[in-house]
């Protein structure tokens, strides 16, 4: 089991350019982050591998990328205007607030032992105003979840597609809380980002498919997990105004929360709700049958900020002196790094340049030529690069290169022509 604190990843994430707080400068803005050069790189190969294996591996779900905001009646219909609230309490006598959802049932503070207040609600939904004239503005809301541009647009995509029922939209997108309690970092935010797939079927098929997609996103977060065994599911009693069966997938080494994605059976709430809401008709007609319904759904909705700071957790490791990230290589921000062996001998800076420029082409790579190789090597650990590659006076000679694995700090020789088909047969990318 990881005895990783939060405090390590944060000071890695700062050091290594992974993720820092935001407005820094200006003291910061509680439940804001902005990812560096590393953090960008490392969340983008996430939020692609989720992309491909949604749109690529399943051939009825197709994407969008929706507004962040919507016309307000949309979050009276879906019931956030409402119900989209949280239970404050605090301490009477050192003022530490909580989500009374977090610590269920204390009556005394857990940091002072203060008596704590009644539970107060807050809507957590984040309003905004468009417009420029006073008067004419009109008062709306960033979303407060991810999800409600695809039931927005779930007529649309039916009418510009071939789909049909059973089938599947997925958004990877912005959602915006104010969250009562922000903090452990990214795991709760007030900005952060979601993936969801919202799925549509049949009402007797609900069942079944809620079934398939609770085992798909299991298996899928099992595979970019470096310690598998840390993922189980958790049956929710207490449901969101929505739902009518909720599992999460959650992470049980994390030092905060758990919760990484929730799987919902959302029923034909929404849909319905909309249609009622704006007039249109949003039932679905099978053309096999002719039977009229509006289409259930059961969604996918999980934090890529959250599976971020997991994957981070998860990967970190010590080893003596060497810090090793060991993320899956497919998640690493770099694939490999190149170092000429001597910085001061030209003919090998020149060859590794010229190794380093070819393989730019095809994935992200590093260039170290700072300090001695040792150093360089913890370096590119830290940050979690899968292969290095030393060009030394040998190379010059044979054209053979020296290509490190970050785990196990094997060193093999290897072609310089053969290093992408090195990397290709070591599931790097
Ligand atoms: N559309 C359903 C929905 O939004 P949710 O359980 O409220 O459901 C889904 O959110 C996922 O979004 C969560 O499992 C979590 O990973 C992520 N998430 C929710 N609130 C978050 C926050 N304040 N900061 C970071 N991630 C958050």
């Amino acid at each position: 089991m990881h005895e990783i604190t939060m405090e390590t990843i944060i000071a890695l994430c700062k050091r290594r350019g992974f993720v820092f707080p935001g407005s820094e400068i200006y003291g910061g803005l509680q439940g804001f982050y902005d990812y560096g050069p590393l953090g960008v790189e490392m969340k983008n190969n996430l939020k692609g591998l989720w992309w491909s294996e949604m749109t690529k591996k399943h051939d009825h779900i197709v994407g969008i990328d929706g507004a962040i905001i919507t016309n307000p009646k949309v979050w009276e219909a879906s019931g956030h205007v409402t119900s989209f609230a949280d239970p404050l309490i605090e301490c009477k006598q050192c003022h530490h607030r909580f989500k009374a959802d977090d610590v269920p049932g204390i009556t005394s503070c857990p940091d002072c032992g203060g008596v704590m207040t009644e539970p107060r609600m807050f809507n957590t939904l984040v309003s905004t105003e468009i417009g420029v004239i006073e008067g004419e503005t009109t008062h709306t809301y960033l979303r407060g979840e991810a999800c409600q541009t695809i039931y927005l647009n779930y007529k649309n995509v039916l009418d510009s597609t071939h789909l049909k029922v059973p089938f599947g939209i997925c958004q990877i997108g912005k959602a915006f809380r104010n969250e009562v309690t922000p903090g452990n970092f990214l795991f709760r935010q007030r900005e952060f980002e979601q993936w969801d797939l919202q799925w549509f079927c049949h009402p007797s098929q609900m069942e079944q498919w809620f079934s398939y997609w609770k085992d798909e996103r299991m298996n899928w977060y099992k595979t970019i997990f470096t310690h598998p065994e840390h993922l189980r599911f958790y049956e929710h009693e207490k449901l969101a105004h929505y739902a009518k069966k909720a599992f999460d997938i959650e992470y049980t080494a994390s030092p905060v929360g758990k919760e990484m994605e929730g799987i919902h059976w959302r029923g034909d709430w929404d849909l319905s709700r909309h249609s009622k809401y704006s007039g249109e008709n949003l039932t679905y007609t099978d053309p096999e049958t002719q039977e009229t319904f509006i289409p259930q759904i059961i969604e996918t909705s999980g934090g890529v900020d959250r599976t971020f700071l997991f994957l981070l957790l998860d990967a970190y490791t010590e080893e003596g002196d060497r810090i090793v990230l060991k993320l899956n290589p497919k998640i690493s921000p770099y694939k490999i790094a190149v170092f000429p062996l001597l910085r001061n001998k030209p003919e090998l800076v020149t060859k590794a340049q010229e190794i380093y420029r070819g393989l730019r082409n095809e994935l992200a790579v590093a260039w170290d030529d700072r300090g001695n190789i040792g150093k360089r090597y913890y370096s590119q650990d830290e940050i979690g690069t899968p292969y290095c590659v030393t060009i030394d006076f040998q190379t010059l000679e044979d054209k053979t290169v020296t290509i490190r694995n970050r785990d196990t700090m094997r060193q093999e020789r290897i072609s310089e022509h053969a290093i992408l088909t090195y990397l290709k047969d070591h599931h790097v990318y």
